[in-house]
């Protein structure tokens, strides 16, 4: 490298990677505010906050969201974590060469004894929780324990058999420890429903009253193309219900469907209630219902749909075509104008749901009238995860161009038990803060306080000292105050005051400090009031 090269090297800028950025004051305090409006509306509907990891084990977003969706299967920021294993290593090494060479009783002893350290050091590490070990290697070992015990418990004799059964155990062996991969693929959270029914299975929640009602906030990660409401460090305000079904649920499905309708109503309206507290105006809450996977109800839709698909398939574009093989559902999600005037045309799943589906669909629309919250039917809602069935939902908001949806969510019965809990039924959303806070922007609510409630203008020492007083008893009253670090002519003070948009300028000089006053000037009139200090 040129030292001109290197120099410039030095000097090069840092910035925020692409799709990430930083959120600054005074926006920030918008972005408190929207959150505090969260905490509060939330507790007044009895959720609880839960804060989650920001990353977690791979495997449970592919399971949870779906190995084919779009954020699974190109959007995900993966990585392997590698944990620290060289003691492991080393005596795993240790049996590696010792294997090929098992000749006599002593090599055979010394490989058996070197094969039990090395599964007991694993054994301990998994224990201690130092060692995580993916369901493969996870199998993968208790493959290797299995030969292991089958090698031990082969007789001493030296017959032909004996000695190629242990050959073959050790070759076996050999090739077992090969295959165990310490570590795991893990990631970074592109959603929060899936860590939500993780941490219910692992707190045992559903020993707890149920419906349990949580939310999240924070940020999501999906490597998507940045563009205007769509980053890849997003933040989410996420909000979820569940609730272990009892054993006797059966017996009364219809009033367990009813149920449901309520619990779905409930968390639309709370979410209604939250967008209107914080001032989002023009919102439109769309609603569907994409049926239970069953022949007589979406999966007898979906065969449908294809039909209809393939025989159009000549004039859809490339993303829809293969997905009518992969996910024909998501060819309704499809924003290009051409294929418009054909989707219009295909079936709609209202005239194929099952009659619980449909009952509890008639249900959740009564409900949201009961509650007075506005909806609008859009057939073709069918969301980009895997996990939903029944209600799905979306909100949009005016002003934010093709990235127009503030909300998403729906029911996802079921999605609990997949990922190893018990049968349980899930409902939620998530609210795409980034997107909230732009709308708001738009529409003029957005509009953060800035500046000061009081600039202190001092000069002089026995000035400073009084000013600090003040400033103390200011701050603890609550009002934001700036006390300037030198002293300053008034003239620049007052200036420097305007700048910051302060409200009120506190002026201390001489004559205030030995008449005891403070001359208090309303910056935005010029209008000055002398006042006893305290
Ligand atoms: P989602 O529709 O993938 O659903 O995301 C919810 C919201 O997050 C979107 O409506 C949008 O506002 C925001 N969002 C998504 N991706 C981005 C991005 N790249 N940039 C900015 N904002 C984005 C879920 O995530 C589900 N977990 C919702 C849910 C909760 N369903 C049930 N419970």
């Amino acid at each position: 490298m040129s030292d001109a090269t290197a120099k410039k090297e030095e000097r090069r800028k840092f910035q925020a990677i692409r799709g990430t950025r930083d959120l600054l004051p005074p926006e920030t305090e918008l972005w408190n505010r929207v959150e505090q409006t969260a905490h509060e509306v939330f507790a007044t509907f009895g959720y609880g906050e839960i804060r989650l990891p920001t990353f977690e084990q791979t495997e449970l977003f592919s399971r949870a969201v779906g190995g084919e969706t779009d954020i699974v299967s190109k959007e995900m920021y993966s990585f392997f974590d590698n944990p620290d294993i060289s003691e492991l290593e080393e005596t795993r090494d240790v049996v590696r060469e010792l294997g090929p060479t098992v000749n006599t009783q002593a090599e055979q002893e010394s490989f058996l004894f070197y094969l039990s350290q090395f599964i007991s050091k694993v054994e301990q590490r998994l224990a201690a929780g130092e060692l995580i070990l993916s369901s493969t290697a996870l199998s993968d070992l208790s493959a290797l324990k299995n030969t292991f015990q089958e090698l031990q418990v082969l007789p001493d004799s030296a017959d032909a058999h004996t000695n190629d059964k242990r050959k073959l155990l050790t070759v076996e062996i050999l090739v077992a420890l090969d295959l165990l991969k310490f570590g795991e693929r893990v990631s970074l959270r592109p959603e929060a429903t899936a860590s939500v029914c993780r941490a219910y299975i692992e707190h045992n929640m559903q020993q707890l009253p149920q419906p349990v009602k949580l939310y999240a906030m924070g940020p999501m990660f999906r490597r998507e193309r940045p563009q205007k409401g769509r980053y890849r460090q997003f933040y989410q305000i996420d909000a979820e219900v569940l609730e272990t079904v009892r054993p006797d649920a059966a017996k009364d499905a219809a009033k367990e469907l009813a149920k449901d309708a309520v619990i779905d109503a409930e968390v639309i309206e709370m979410l209604m209630t939250f967008f209107d507290k914080v001032g989002l105006q023009g919102a439109t809450l769309f609603i569907n219902s994409i049926g239970h996977n069953a022949d007589n109800c979406r999966r007898g839709y979906v065969a449908k749909l294809k039909s209809a698909l393939e025989k159009v398939k000549d004039k859809l574009g490339a993303d829809s075509q293969r997905r009518i093989d992969t996910n024909p559902l998501r060819v309704l999600d499809s924003k290009l104008e051409s294929e418009q005037a054909i989707i219009a045309t295909l079936p709609h799943i209202a005239d194929h749901l099952c009659d619980d589906c449909k009952a509890h669909y008639a249900a959740v629309k009564r409900q949201l009238e009961l509650r007075g919250v506005l909806y609008q039917e859009n057939w073709r809602l069918v969301r980009g995860l895997d996990y939903y069935m029944r209600t799905t939902f979306e909100i949009t908001a005016p002003g934010l161009g093709s990235q127009n949806a503030v909300c998403g969510g729906g029911r996802y019965d079921g999605l609990v038990e997949l990922l190893g809990g018990p049968p349980t039924k899930g409902i939620g959303f998530a609210i795409g803060e980034d997107r909230l806070i732009l709308a708001l922007q738009e529409s003029g609510k957005g509009q953060a306080q800035q500046g000061r409630d009081v600039y202190i203008a001092w000069m002089g020492e026995r000035a400073y000292a009084a000013a600090i007083r003040a400033a103390k008893d200011l701050r603890n009253a609550g009002f934001s105050v700036e006390l300037p670090p030198v002293e300053q002519k008034f003239g620049k003070a007052l200036g420097q005051a305007d700048k910051l948009g302060a409200r009120y300028a506190l002026i201390l000089g001489d004559n205030e400090v030995s008449e005891a006053l403070w001359t208090l000037k309303i910056l935005s009139t010029g209008e000055q009031q002398k006042s006893v200090s305290s």
